[in-house]
């Protein structure tokens, strides 16, 4: 087969998975801004992400799994025998991560990226709540194109944020990402992909692209182009772990949660619902319908090292 069939075939294959970016109807901002409070119902700690679940866990104990994928985070990026490690949060909510990360690494200097002004200033509340120093900061950025100093990282991760980024292969987070860590510093990315094979028909491209536009997301990366690309830009011991089957006890408490949310803040609540709103209530139902085993969207940790 020639290089050109090759592409060809993968070309192909993009096109039938995904179809088109999507062009979600509300920003990046807005959705944070108006929905960031509702994820209080998900996470008292406002972890935004899924939990990892662990042999012996309780898996109704929602707020430890959240905190333990914080964990797997953590021990993925490989800090050991640096005392005072120069940690980036990309895409970094609320700042749970950090506020976790602060309490295992006391000297760890932390700092977090987001694009939401809200989140920034109340991040930052949080963190003062928490007793966190000025070891732990949070800033406004764009993580496709920071102006944070080229190599001054130990460990970058993104939890549940790359998503966000533009392209199949998110090439532009990938690119800053490299150039924000030092050699041999680690890259740990924990999020949803399309790995599992196509979208069955028109049915379930429909959900898949709704699904997006109500979480803001142009396009899912694709497993096999991104790891391509962290190849491409020279990371090496590139590591892909299939979490479908950790996340899922946490991902099972979504629509008790959401239920609880509709009759506490929809039915009885005070907050306005806005298009940001709905859309978070709508995500978790469509959610099963294009993820594995029905679908080809699948949860994966992904960790390399910078040569
Ligand atoms: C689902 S939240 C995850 C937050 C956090 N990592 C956590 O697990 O709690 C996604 C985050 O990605 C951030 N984000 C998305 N695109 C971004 C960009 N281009 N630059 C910086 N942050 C971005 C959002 O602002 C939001 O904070």
């Amino acid at each position: 087969m020639t290089t050109a069939d090759a592409n060809a075939i993968e070309k192909d294959l993009t096109q039938s998975t995904t179809a088109a970016p999507v062009a979600p109807r509300i920003g990046l901002e807005q959705y944070y801004s108006e929905a960031g409070p509702d994820y209080r119902a998900w996470s008292r700690e406002f972890n935004m992400h899924f939990g990892y679940y662990r042999a012996g866990a309780n898996p109704l104990d929602r707020e430890a799994m959240l905190e333990q994928m914080n964990a797997e985070v953590l021990s993925r990026l490989h800090l050991d025998g640096i005392p005072a490690p120069r940690l980036l949060d990309l895409g970094c909510g609320l700042g749970a991560t950090l506020r976790s990360f602060a309490r295992r690494l006391p000297r760890a200097r932390l700092l977090g990226l987001t694009r939401v002004p809200w989140q920034v200033e109340h991040a930052r509340a949080l963190n003062r709540a928490a007793g966190c120093g000025e070891h732990v900061r949070v800033i406004e950025g764009d993580y496709e194109d920071t102006i944070l100093p080229r190599a001054g990282y130990d460990g970058v991760y993104a939890l549940e944020s790359s998503c966000h980024a533009h392209g199949a292969d998110k090439r532009a987070l990938l690119a800053e990402a490299h150039r924000l860590l030092r050699p041999g510093g680690r890259l740990v990315i924990a999020d949803a992909f399309l790995a599992g094979g196509r979208l069955a028909g028109s049915l379930q491209r429909r959900v898949y692209r709704k699904l997006c536009e109500c979480w803001v997301i142009e396009e899912l990366a694709q497993l096999h182009l991104f790891t391509q690309r962290l190849a491409e830009l020279g990371f090496t011991g590139i590591t892909v772990e299939n979490l479908q089957m950790r996340v899922a006890p946490s991902v099972a408490h979504i629509h008790w949660v959401t239920l609880k949310f509709l009759l506490t803040d929809v039915v009885f609540g005070k907050r306005r619902m806005t298009r940001a709103r709905w859309n978070n209530v709508l995500a978790p139902i469509l959610l099963p319908l294009v993820s594995a085993p029905l679908g080809p969207m699948t949860y994966c940790m992904v960790t390399a090292t910078k040569r």
